[in-house]
């Protein structure tokens, strides 16, 4: 049976791809949107044009338009100032169907079994949602998540994005007591890249979908491309549904992670306690290994399917 699941995003050109792929594999109950990549009104627009091209009908509720309690960041810079920059735009005939994502997620967790959570932006609605209604975190099947990095960061030299964005939301989601939390951390999404072949396949597909996300693609790793000489671009969100989808394709450790919220140097760092016979009890499966070519293989064909 197809894990029933929220997907939680900020689209974002990997997300578009996540949005894509979980339709093909699990029971989309409904899609929330959060300020990330973009602004609110743009995450929650390209997350309604993405089920507008895929032919999807199912409900997008807008979440939160900040962090908790930092100042809303953004990344233009890997998406654009839509946050979905690239391929032209079709016109939207698609509206919200809530603007409360995170009554949205309590309301559907205390009334459905075994609902996933996978959020692949800044963890603001999750947390949000936990700090409101801690009951729901028992009712959960788990808690799939793009975000942090047992190495180095992107956004700065220790944190992730999703993380950084909102420290403090991510710090409730990892300290939540959740009975199963998988983390797919950029040392594990910076071994699935996409690169020109990927978007060569795609471009030949006829259909919008295959046409939409090869000129994401374009657009994605042309910025890589210019940023820093890389000739593939990582797809980060799709491994958190792959997490759940598929786990069989990734290798976890089980590790204490925790989420630095102050440091001048360190804010948003995801802080693994990797110590020989260390007695802090992990709280997180970390993903360590993916088989990258089996997973692309699932993405390009889930893709491939919408033409
Ligand atoms: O750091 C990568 C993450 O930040 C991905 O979720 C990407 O979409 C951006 O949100
Ligand atoms: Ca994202």
């Amino acid at each position: 049976m197809a894990p029933k699941i929220i997907l939680d995003c900020d689209p974002g050109h990997d997300d578009a791809v996540a949005i894509l792929l979980a339709h093909r594999h699990c029971d989309v109950i409904g899609i929330t949107t959060v300020s990330g990549n973009a602004p609110l009104a743009y995450t929650t627009d390209n997350a309604l044009l993405v089920c507008q091209l895929g032919g999807l009908d199912t409900p997008v509720h807008a979440g939160a338009d900040r962090p908790l309690l930092l100042p809303p960041q953004h990344a233009p810079r890997a998406h654009g100032e839509t946050g979905l920059d690239g391929p032209p735009r079709p016109i939207l005939d698609r509206t919200v169907t809530g603007r409360d994502a995170v009554g949205f997620i309590i309301e559907t967790v205390r009334t459905t079994e075994d609902v996933w959570l996978v959020p692949i932006g800044p963890l603001t609605n999750v947390a949000l949602a936990i700090r409101q209604a801690p009951d729901i975190v028992e009712r959960l099947a788990g808690v799939s998540l793009m975000g942090g990095a047992i190495g180095p960061g992107n956004v700065t030299s220790t944190a992730e994005f999703n993380v950084w964005a909102d420290p403090h939301a991510a710090s409730i989601v990892y300290r939540s007591g959740v009975s199963v939390l998988r983390m797919a951390g950029l040392d594990l999404t910076h071994q699935f890249c996409v690169d020109q072949s990927t978007i060569d396949r795609l471009a030949s597909q006829p259909g919008a979908v295959p046409q939409f996300v090869a000129g994401l693609f374009d657009f994605y790793l042309a910025g890589y491309r210019e940023r820093a000489g890389l000739s593939a671009a990582p797809l980060h969100d799709p491994c958190a549904v792959l997490a759940v989808t598929h786990p069989e394709l990734l290798e976890f450790t089980a590790r204490h992670v925790d989420v630095e919220t102050t440091g001048a140097l360190t804010r948003g760092m995801t802080v693994a306690d990797e110590r020989p016979g260390t007695d802090a009890a992990p709280n997180c499966d970390v993903a360590s290994r993916i088989d990258a070519s089996e997973a692309m293989s699932l993405v390009v064909d889930a893709l491939c399917s919408y033409a």
